[in-house]
């Protein structure tokens, strides 16, 4: 059974599935009746060169349903706070960080980098690569312009997770982190990974199709987001900058403070390469009440659509203004290919995560 929802529908209908009463819970009949449906198995398009011209396709689907109360998160990790839970707000250890020292922009980097400094990355940390990313990647080949390997990056890289698995299955990949010990971390991960890649890296089974002979290169770079200093590195001598094939965004936007979202939107302009690149966004955590603190800060499809094609601030603090964003006339740089409901991803996000896939404007 499959499911298409429009824009602005589809929130309603994740409501319905966790009960239809905003209750949390999933509703049982849910399990026993609907079919178990793989999305890169069942629809082969591609995605990344056939769908031009559509401003979205949002994909709900019947499928596992996975918001039950055995996958309600930790309370110390990035996942707390469920909206509807009926339990009291904690702050977690992360939040209350934050909250001590680092409230303004300009302390948030700093804040990162004491939390990378005192080895509490495990905060964060989800220990494996997207699931919903590799099941993309491995759904079809990625395109870039030229006969090259295709150039990604992956900002706010925490460990490089990501980074390591897409550089096994063929890309450049340049991992920013605002951190130093961040970096180092990651080198060390990947120097690992890159000698005996762990199987979590693929989808099952298909660790053969990517031998290494056609693995991609890793750099990572300490540097900031916001500012330009680094995208040099990200240039081969007689190159000129052209952007990345693909940028993901996995728990990088909600780090950030909501003020910085809309710089976020005009940095993915700048940094995407023009079609068929595509910026790719692992939505999370859509759950968790606008109102309260991060990070992890609570987001929502209509903020990632204010601040990439809306040119909004993405700042909103009720879902139905959230969800009106998506009304809002296309005056930012980027334009949403797709909106698609993975079949696999992380426990924390299961249930609610979605991937939003983006490029440069067509007109
Ligand atoms: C929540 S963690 C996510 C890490 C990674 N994406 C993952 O999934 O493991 C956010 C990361 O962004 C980094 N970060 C925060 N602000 C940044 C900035 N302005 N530029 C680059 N990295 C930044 C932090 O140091 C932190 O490692």
């Amino acid at each position: 059974m499959l499911t298409f929802c429009s824009n602005t529908d589809s929130n309603n209908y994740l409501r319905g599935r966790k009960g239809g009463e905003g209750d949390g819970l999933c509703n049982p009949a849910w399990h026993d009746t609907v079919a178990r449906l793989h999305f890169w198995e069942t629809i082969p398009v591609d995605l990344l060169n056939n769908l031009r011209g559509v401003v979205f396709l949002s994909c709900a689907f019947a499928f596992d349903c996975v918001a039950c109360p055995d996958h309600e998160p930790e309370i110390e990790t990035m996942t707390s706070n469920t909206p509807n839970s009926g339990e009291p707000f904690v702050p977690t250890k992360l939040i209350k960080h934050f909250q001590a020292n680092h409230t303004t922009r300009d302390a948030q980097t700093s804040g990162w980098s004491a939390l990378w400094d005192s080895q509490q990355n495990d905060l964060w940390d989800r220990g494996k690569p997207s699931p919903a990313l590799i099941d993309l990647i491995e759904s079809a080949p990625w395109p870039s312009r030229e006969r090259r390997r295709p150039k990604a990056l992956v900002p706010g890289c925490g460990k490089g997770y990501d980074v390591v698995m897409l550089a096994l299955h063929g890309f450049d990949v340049y991992g920013l982190e605002v951190s130093p010990t961040g970096v180092e971390t990651a080198r060390a991960y990947a120097a690992k990974q890159l000698d005996a890649p762990l199987a979590h890296n693929y989808g099952e089974g298909n660790q053969e199709k990517y031998p290494k002979d056609q693995r991609g290169e890793v750099t990572f770079m300490a540097g900031d987001f916001f500012k330009r200093d680094w995208e040099g590195k990200c240039v081969r001598e007689g190159e000129t900058f052209e952007g990345f094939d693909l940028i993901y965004d996995y728990t990088f936007l909600c780090a950030l403070l909501p003020e910085m979202r809309q710089d976020w939107g005009r940095r993915m302009g700048e940094l995407l390469g023009p079609q068929p690149a595509k910026l790719v966004c692992l939505e999370f955590p859509l759950y968790k009440d606008l109102k309260l603190p991060g990070p992890p800060w609570a987001l929502r499809e209509g903020i990632y659509y204010d601040v990439l094609a809306g040119g909004g601030t993405g700042v909103f603090d009720n879902d139905e203004a959230a969800q009106s964003a998506l009304q809002r006339p296309n005056k930012g740089p980027l334009e949403r290919v797709a909106r698609i409901r993975p079949s696999r991803t992380y426990p924390q996000g299961e249930g609610t995560d979605h991937l939003g896939i983006w490029q440069v404007k067509s007109w």
